[in-house]
């Protein structure tokens, strides 16, 4: 018998709990035991709850039972979870995991001290939810180098993004429209700033490079100053507008990681990947590119995420159950400043012949919006900031083309 504890019983907990317990059969089968929730850990009581008795308030109860092999943290943050986890890590128990936030600061620390006490940290449903995205890297693909990710790993944006250019509408109305149903959180700000993007891209690009990368060293930018206008030129230019998160392993050792709203052409595989679902697109240098489409979110296809980590542990008892390359050396992030690529610049109509003179040879985009929307040809990033610096507040605003 296998018995699990589960911290945190919230949307991604009780999903976790539910996985469990209704696909029991399924479960247990294919961790070759059979498998149930021992405890789960909240603050609160859940009266009616039909696992209302498994509830404790005491961590102790589960760090101190040598019946619990295993622990789904999925409370979130990096405080208790950060010490509950490395408690359970030091008694020998896999810990199981959907806190990004946890996984890009402390990912590598952890996965140590897991390989010291001969268990596991897992992690799959920190990225993409429940996208299988971490097994492929740590499994299918470890033969490869890894040139590229580029990917859409926040659901939030991408709804927003998606309703934007399907609806026409601006911004401010349909971020509140997300949130009226339930898509957007009350205090969008780690979804719609890039910071929660910023984090998964941290968590591939170190299993991508072996090495740590410094999520709060990448450079993130949200999608909060995007407006109708700027879809409607990106429709007319045969393009679309996504939160891109892209890492790119660069021949020096370094990697170009960045999270930027990004207008991409109509033909990029990214541009089909609409309302909440995430994709990534990964190249590697044998396989070229291979693509990852799903649910980035949501309390079942996140839960299950976990349970397939849950399962993985079950199979390994007493070691490590899957290779996961990630030291604690911090890898160098390269300068984007250094970086070329084009931009789409909107000004007033009034300002096109300074925007055309000041970076010739780009492209004017014909739409019917009142503003002026022009493609540079490809520059550095410096050059560009330079530029558009000096125009002031001519330029209404600026998007990078990939
Ligand atoms: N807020 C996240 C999203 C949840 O919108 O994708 C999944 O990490």
């Amino acid at each position: 018998m296998i018995n699990v504890a589960v911290l945190g019983y919230g949307t991604v907990g009780s999903g976790v709990v539910e996985v469990i317990e209704s696909n029991n059969a399924e479960v247990s089968l294919k961790s070759g035991e059979e498998m149930h929730v021992k405890y789960i850990l909240d603050l609160r009581d859940f009266p009616g709850d039909p696992y209302e008795s498994l509830v404790t308030h005491n961590f102790d109860d589960i760090v101190n039972d040598p019946e619990v092999s295993i622990v789904c943290e999925v409370m979130g943050g990096i405080g208790a979870a950060y010490k509950f986890t490395k408690a359970c890590l030091e008694k020998g128990k896999s810990v199981c995991t959907s806190n990004k936030e946890l996984v890009a600061k402390y990912g590598a620390e952890l996965l140590e001290l897991a390989r010291e006490n001969h268990c596991s940290y897992m992690f799959e449903a920190s990225v993409g939810g429940g996208i299988p995205i971490i097994r492929p890297l740590n499994k299918a693909l470890t033969p490869e180098h890894i040139e590229n990710i580029s990917a859409i790993l926040n659901g939030t944006t991408n709804y927003i993004l998606s309703k934007m250019e399907k609806e026409g509408a601006d911004y401010g109305e349909t971020l509140k429209q997300a949130q009226a149903l339930g898509y957007a959180e009350r205090n969008p700000e780690a979804d719609v700033e890039g910071h929660d993007s910023c984090r998964k891209i941290a968590i591939l690009s170190s299993l991508m490079a072996g090495k740590n990368v410094d999520s709060e060293k990448i450079y993130t930018e949200g999608i909060t100053q995007i407006t109708a206008t700027d879809f409607a030129f990106a429709k007319a230019a045969n393009m679309t507008i996504k939160l891109i998160a892209t890492s790119k392993s660069l021949a020096d050792g370094s990697i170009l990681a960045m999270v930027a709203p990004t207008m991409i052409s109509k033909e990029n595989a990214l541009a089909a990947v609409n309302d909440v679902f995430n994709g990534v697109l990964i190249t590697g240098n044998m396989l070229g590119d291979v693509m990852f489409y799903g649910k980035g979110a949501g309390k079942l296809p996140t839960a299950s995420a976990v349970v397939s980590d849950v399962i993985d542990c079950a199979r390994h008892v007493g070691r490590s159950s899957i290779v996961c390359i990630w030291e604690k050396e911090e890898v160098v992030l390269a300068d984007i400043a250094e970086t070329e690529k084009a931009f789409f610049v909107r000004a007033s109509k009034d300002a096109a012949e300074e925007i055309k003179a000041a970076f010739p040879g780009g492209q004017v985009v014909a739409c019917e919006a009142e503003d002026f929307g022009y493609i540079t040809t490809v520059m550095k990033e410096k050059e560009f900031d330079e530029k558009a610096a000096a125009l002031g507040d001519k330029i209404l605003n600026r998007i990078r083309v990939a």
